[in-house]
């Protein structure tokens, strides 16, 4: 395997102390649990983790715009390039949380990728690697769990070779129990945005990813009623993209711009979006043409807080919030992965249930015997 491995040092040369073993061994619970936010972007991460009650001891990302962000709603500038910080410095935690970046895998990254003759996935040298970059701290830290996330073609890029190659390392290699799922957005926001989400436990657990609900909010939900006319596409981009769109059908394929209302759920939002808006555009009538999302609709469609802080220009938040998580969807997984982490090891949801269910039958029998005894005694009273 061509992974790479970083001796880990002995105990007595690292620079922290080992984290309190966070319920691995059911030992009940010592502090907060502590996780780490790589590739923190905004920190999309950082919200839905902090509400599951952890807190967070490191955050990277190298991007200067990302960071403004991130300051402005954490008040702490994250640490820059990942390659740049010895992994033993990296402070001890019990999850890694990372949204690795996606363009050696995306479907747009790699087509971009190839028509310019570059390399993609793991032969790109430059970001390709992160993942093992990844690899090396969880190797180091051995943190209770991690959880990853990227696009969905991580699983089928380069016809399933690379997904193979990341899970052999996860499992195979690092000794971790991995979990895998696909989650759709569009039942938490109004936005199709399929991302794969990895999430590992250093032991077994008898860990489920959270249920979502069938159906999902519509724009309306999101949309400003006040929306500045600088958001509405120029007569020149219009129809630049309905004659782009109809070259395209034309030809039998499906490029085109997605023209949606407040009844509709739009189509994934891309780092690409301050382009041309092109993915998600948002019907004005036919009087008008139509406009691009604001920024703060897009902070809502990625499922941020109302008081979510942008300090930075419209071309620089479309970005971050294209790049970002859904916030609610990784809420969710925080939650699962937290209360797995709360229980012993050897926690068996259907024992707790089955426990649970004799729990509850013995209650319903004691309600039926009082409940009896009560109109039993009526009856005698009535009779006398
Ligand atoms: C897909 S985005 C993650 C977004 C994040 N999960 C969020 O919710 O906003 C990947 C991020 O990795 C960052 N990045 C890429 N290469 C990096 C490196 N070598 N070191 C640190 N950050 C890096 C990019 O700047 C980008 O913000």
């Amino acid at each position: 395997m061509s992974y790479r491995t970083t001796k880990r040092p002995a105990k007595s040369e690292r620079l922290r102390e080992e984290p309190v073993a966070y319920h691995t061994n059911g030992n009940g619970r010592h502090g907060k649990p502590k996780f780490i936010d790589l590739f923190c972007g905004i920190g999309g991460f950082r919200f839905a983790f902090e509400k599951a009650g952890c807190e967070c001891v490191f955050s990277s990302d190298w991007n200067k715009y990302a960071k403004i962000t991130y300051e402005a709603n954490f008040g702490e500038k994250p640490f820059g390039d990942i390659h740049s910080v010895a992994v033993a410095n990296i402070p001890a935690h019990d999850i890694l949380c990372a949204g690795f970046p996606c363009q050696p895998f995306s479907i747009a990254g790699v087509s971009k990728k190839l028509s310019l003759g570059k390399a993609h996935g793991f032969d790109d040298k430059e970001q390709g690697n992160l993942f093992f970059s990844l690899a090396e701290i969880i190797e180091f830290h051995q943190p209770a769990a991690f959880v990853l996330e990227n696009v969905k073609n991580l699983k089928s890029h380069d016809q399933g070779r690379t997904f193979q190659i990341i899970r052999n390392t996860l499992t195979d290699a690092l000794g971790y129990h991995l979990h895998t799922a696909v989650i759709d957005a569009q039942s938490v926001v109004p936005q199709h945005r399929e991302r794969i989400f990895l999430v590992g436990f250093k032991e077994r657990r008898a860990f489920e990813f959270p249920e979502f609900p069938a159906a999902g909010p519509k724009l309306e939900s999101i949309l400003e009623t006040d929306v500045s006319d600088k958001y509405t596409l120029s007569n020149h981009l219009w129809k630049y993209l309905q004659d782009y769109a109809a070259k395209h059908r034309a030809a039998g394929n499906g490029f085109g711009f997605g023209l949606v209302t407040g009844k509709d759920t739009s189509r994934t939002l891309s780092a690409r979006y301050y382009k041309d808006g092109s993915e998600i555009l948002i019907s004005q009538g036919p009087r008008k043409n139509p406009r691009r999302l604001t920024p703060r609709e897009c902070a809502r469609l990625m499922g941020y807080p109302k008081d979510f802080k942008i300090p930075v220009s419209d071309t620089q938040a479309y970005k971050q919030f294209g790049n970002s998580v859904v916030v609610p969807v990784v809420e969710r997984v925080a939650k699962a992965v937290v209360s797995t982490l709360q229980h012993p090891v050897d926690y068996k949801p259907e024992l707790a249930l089955a426990a649970n269910d004799k729990e509850n039958k013995k209650t319903a029998t004691r309600i039926a015997e009082s409940v009896s005894y009560f109109k039993t005694k009526k009856r005698r009273k009535e009779s006398a």
